[in-house]
């Protein structure tokens, strides 16, 4: 005759012991797992602060002048020097060449100023005589440059620069390109 098998004899609670988890460590795992989406939380917002506060040092915008630009076609420059305010250069032209210097002093940064000079004068620059027609001067401390941008008085420590200069291809625009700075005989023929 088939029979029901009887569980064995269990002492009273012991089976409810082994099937439930104990409440006390299912009170920790929770208490453990909250601590952690805490801290994850907390993590996230002084990241997210953070990423703000850097965010926030770097302009979206900068606004600093092309390096390489346009100053007009070569009708625009006749004989002598034109000076490109704006930009803080000088663009000389002797006949069918042209050559730029900065205006910017290279002292502290001033604009230096051209001055004609009533007659030529004669001057030995870089171990060769050149009669020159134009100086530079500095307003703020007084530096004084020769006409080729050589530095002969005042706190200048260096030759004001030469800027590279070429021809637009699409439209004949003179360039000065003052990322590259060319050595003083630099001339370009047009
Ligand atoms: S900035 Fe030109 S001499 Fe000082």
């Amino acid at each position: 005759m088939w029979r029901k098998k009887s569980a064995p004899d269990q002492a009273p609670g012991t089976l409810h012991q082994r099937e439930t988890p104990d409440k006390a460590s299912i009170d920790l795992t929770k208490r453990k797992w909250i601590s952690r989406v805490g801290l994850g939380a907390i993590l996230v917002g002084i990241g997210g602060q953070a990423y703000a506060l850097i965010r926030a040092l770097v302009p979206n915008v900068l606004y600093e002048d092309p390096q390489r630009f346009k100053v007009g076609t070569l009708d625009q420059f006749g004989e002598g020097a034109k000076f490109i305010e704006d930009k803080r250069v000088f663009i000389f032209r002797q006949k069918n060449t042209l050559h730029c210097i900065s205006a910017t002093c290279t002292h502290l940064g001033c604009t230096v100023k051209m001055e004609r000079l009533n007659q030529a004068k004669r001057v030995t620059v870089r171990g060769r005589e050149i009669d020159e027609q134009v100086e530079f001067a500095c307003p703020c401390h007084g530096s004084k440059y020769y006409g080729d941008g050589t530095n002969y008085s005042g706190p200048a420590p260096r030759p004001l620069a030469h800027y590279k200069l070429e021809l637009a291809p699409e439209d004949g625009q003179l360039i000065v390109d003052t990322s590259q700075t060319v050595s003083q005989d630099f001339r370009l023929t047009v």
